[in-house]
């Protein structure tokens, strides 16, 4: 049986402090599990990797596993492998990096306007090395980009196309195994920025096809780290920047340094939280995470509606995404008010231990695009599945829109 909200919340100690979190797409709160299995790993197996001693061989089978599991986790199992690192920005500046040195002068990239600059900064710095980099553009009015727009874009020379799946900004979901078709059509690979979506569904890096996916542990109830799947062939075209004598192909030639070793402790645990969301199935297997997010979903969407309802109807809001509720937009929802200003807003939520935030939410190019002021931006609700109704409407009540 799918846990109920009240048992829900039950997981996670942060939730009985006075503050509402509805700032969950800047980072989520973690359940007991995760806290406690990294407590156990600093105070039991805090030894380094890879020793001929007992101690040494658990910490080694803790990071091992860690792998496994967030490969899992998206889905790459049998696919590809997956690195970890200290955040999703590092991760794909550490890409960007690698294809430094595999492109050449002239070839090209496609970067997406709608993009955190975490996956387009990285990439656009490779025109220093003589890469063209475009800017696939959004449409100011339904915030989308067209997949016509793409196909024009791409040439025999297109390498990479780096997208979100979802703005953090926006909350819209893309068609990812779509854009990836056409992508690979013309030849080129995907770089899908996954943050946005990960803490709301399922990811399935093998159904899509894609070539890299990323996204942060830190944002799906786990510790500050981050997960970049690559499909095994692409790994294999690109030399890691870790030392020369480590082979190639394999997650620790991209980790500089490795993982951070606690951190995997608490990613690792995270799946007995997930077997609880799915009702108690046992174990880590793909059916407990696939069904751990249909708990998830079915406990967001509500609280989605809820919130665009209220929005919708005020004469003198603006929604900034998709402005109705369901499958294709998660529960981040960002907003332009005819007279309050952002931080008038937040100064409001802030005084009633309310959290939200305001700003351009690193989606600096989009934010110009729509001639929204930068400094500002917008006021953005990101919730949860251990959000409440309750929560919404005091929300609500106190933002007085
Ligand atoms: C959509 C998206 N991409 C990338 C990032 C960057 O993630 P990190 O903080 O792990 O570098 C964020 C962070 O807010 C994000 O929301």
């Amino acid at each position: 049986m799918t846990p109920s909200l009240t048992q829900v919340r039950a997981q996670f100690p942060a939730l009985d402090q006075e503050c509402v979190y509805l700032e969950n797409a800047g980072g989520s709160q973690v359940p007991e599990g995760v806290a406690d299995a990294i407590r156990r790993y600093l105070t039991q197996t805090y030894v380094q990797l890879g020793a001929p001693y007992e101690v040494a061989r658990r910490s080694t089978a803790v990071v091992d596993e860690a792998h496994m599991f967030a490969n899992r986790f998206m889905n790459g199992e049998g696919h590809g492998t997956t690195i970890l690192g200290p955040s999703t920005t590092q991760l794909v500046t550490m890409l960007a990096e690698c294809y430094s040195r595999l492109l050449r002068p002239g070839d090209e990239v496609i970067i997406c306007e709608t993009a955190h600059e975490a996956n387009a900064g990285p990439w656009a710095k490779l025109e220093r090395f003589g890469i063209v980099v475009k800017l696939w553009r959004m449409d100011p009015v339904t915030f989308q980009c067209s997949l016509d727009d793409l196909r024009s874009l791409l040439t025999p020379r297109t390498r990479l196309v780096a997208f979100p799946h979802v703005s953090n900004l926006l909350g819209e979901v893309v068609d990812v195994a779509a854009i990836t078709r056409v992508v690979h059509e013309a030849g080129a690979r995907v770089v899908v920025d996954g943050v946005a979506y990960a803490p709301h569904r399922a990811i399935d890096v093998a159904g899509w096809d894609v070539d890299y996916y990323v996204y942060s542990a830190y944002k799906v109830f786990g510790p500050h780290m981050a997960a970049l799947y690559a499909r095994q062939d692409a790994l294999e075209e690109l030399e890691g920047p870790n030392h020369f004598f480590l082979p190639n192909g394999n997650a620790y030639k991209f980790e500089l340094g490795g993982a951070n070793h606690e951190s995997c402790a608490g990613l690792l645990a995270l799946g007995d939280y997930l077997s609880f969301l799915a009702g108690g199935e046992d174990g880590r297997s793909r059916t407990v995470i696939e069904r751990a997010f249909e708990a998830v979903e079915a406990l967001e969407l509500p609280l989605q509606a809820q919130l665009l309802e209220a929005l919708n109807a005020n004469p003198r809001v603006r929604v900034i995404g998709p402005k109705t509720s369901g499958r294709e937009r998660v529960c981040t929802i960002s907003f332009l008010h005819e007279h309050l200003s952002p931080p008038e807003i937040t100064a409001r939520t802030d005084a009633a231990g309310i959290g939200i935030r305001y700003g351009h939410m690193y989606a600096y190019r989009m934010c110009v695009a729509l001639g929204i002021n930068t400094d500002t931006g917008v006021t953005r609700i990101s919730m949860a599945h251990y959000n409440t109704p309750q929560e919404i409407e005091r929300l609500l009540d106190v933002m007085a829109l």
